[in-house]
């Protein structure tokens, strides 16, 4: 073996002492807990500031809010901050010793300047963080340094094994996927459910609904991420039904698409994108006497295809025409949900033969980082290939268009009683 790429779910927040020890559990990606910082960031810095500083605003995910939480909330753990990292970044520093963070990564942080690379020195000061206890800055598929000793023998691996500084998982999964062209689109149905649309220049989103985030392959891209995707799937058949596998999807039929009156609305940890809204919760709507548990799974599979699709309208608005995407994360195992979601988008979605999204984008990384490739774009023409192509039907499509439309009225009309409902 000649290198390792890291991919790593993103906004974590891993806090290290003087002694690179970890001072307390990391507050991850889908953590809601930063309500006030959140509203301070965005209601009192403002999010227009904030958006000229990071490209960006806060959701509740980001790593800054965590920063000012921690700050708030456990002065003495803040107080004994040396470093700030991300999950991934804490890997490759037990690999090499090196504090690194790639740019994808580094662009859920909400401290970075995206459109120039660095660390934006407003956001850093906001929220009591000196650049020094940030780690270096590289490209995704630059060498952060080769494996320590300790390393190398753990893994039972050469020394001179390079590690690159890899990238947040929904940028390594685009590479995976070969979504490095300009304006091709990858969908990332996992726990999370992301629409990754890859830019070879920089540009916000006016609104910030979407997130405006530097790519893995040393250029661009813009992202909606809803927070409970595949995981609407296994909470309903798995924790709920008590069901042993997914097996029962098999009964729902053609037919059965875009049929039914009955609703899910997916926002089963609150929501991110595009309605930034941590009191949201999940909701069927349209139950009768008469309905199916197998109606229900189909309700919670389309459901989450509808909120993707509330990002594809954002970007839609934005004049960004996505006509195909790849599809890849565990909810792309499902033949049923890749059919619900290529006809409620309206789109083809091409599958890719390897399965390992991330995982293969971070190899990638590591095998551009080698020098086995000129770039990620030559490394992802040469090496992803599509197993399949989803086409939607114009019939089903049609239906899911107009319940596409009904569902679209259910969360503007409880977003206030969501409140209530705390
Ligand atoms: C992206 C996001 C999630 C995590 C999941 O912004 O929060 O997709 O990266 O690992």
């Amino acid at each position: 073996m000649r290198g390792i790429g890291c991919a790593g779910q993103m906004h974590g927040l891993v806090a290290l002492d003087a002694e690179d020890r970890v001072i307390r559990p990391a507050i991850l990606w889908n953590d809601a807990r930063t309500d006030t910082e959140v509203d301070y960031l965005n209601n009192t810095v403002g999010k227009d500031k904030l958006s000229a500083e990071t490209a960006n605003i806060a959701f509740a995910g980001f790593t800054a809010p965590k920063i000012l939480w921690m700050r708030n909330n456990e002065p003495e753990n803040f107080a004994r901050i040396r470093r700030i990292m991300l999950p991934k970044d804490y890997i490759n520093y037990k690999l090499t010793g090196v504090h690194s963070c790639d740019y994808s990564d580094a662009s859920g942080m909400l401290l970075l300047d995206v459109k120039n690379k660095r660390w934006s020195n407003f956001m850093c000061e906001l929220c009591g963080v000196r650049e020094e206890q940030l780690p270096t800055l590289y490209e995704s598929y630059d060498v952060i340094g080769t494996l320590t000793d300790s390393a190398a023998a753990t893994l039972g691996l050469p020394v001179s094994v390079k590690v690159v500084a890899g990238a947040g998982d929904n940028a390594a999964a685009a590479i995976g996927t070969g979504t490095v062209n300009d304006g091709s689109c990858n969908l990332s149905i996992g726990t999370s459910g992301t629409v990754f649309i890859s830019s070879d220049s920089f540009g916000v989103d006016p609104n910030n609904a979407l997130h405006s985030f530097a790519h893995a392959n040393g250029r661009f891209h813009l992202m909606g991420c809803m927070l409970t995707a595949a995981g609407c799937n296994k909470w309903f058949v798995r924790d709920i039904l008590n069901a042993p596998d997914y097996a029962e999807e098999r009964q729902i039929t053609d037919d059965m698409l875009g049929a039914s009156g009955l609703y899910f609305l997916p926002y089963l940890m609150g929501e991110r994108s595009p309605i930034n809204d941590t009191d949201a919760r999940g909701v069927f709507a349209g139950m009768m006497l008469e309905t199916t548990r197998t109606q229900m799974i189909l309700a919670v599979l389309e459901g989450v295809a509808y909120a993707i699709r509330d990002s594809f309208e954002v970007a839609k608005s934005l004049g960004l025409n996505i006509k195909s995407s790849m599809f890849c994360g565990g909810g792309a195992k499902s033949p049923l949900w890749r059919k619900i979601f290529a006809n409620v988008l309206g789109i083809e979605l091409g599958i890719p033969r390897s399965e390992e999204g991330p995982g293969y984008g971070g190899a990638m990384l590591a095998m551009t980082g080698c020098g086995e490739f000129k770039d990620v774009s030559e490394c992802a023409h040469a090496l992803v290939k599509t197993r399949e192509v989803v086409r939607p039907d114009p019939v089903i499509a049609a239906r899911y268009e107009e319940k596409y439309r009904k569902f679209s009225k259910i969360y503007p009309s409880m977003k206030d009683l969501f409140k209530e409902l705390k």
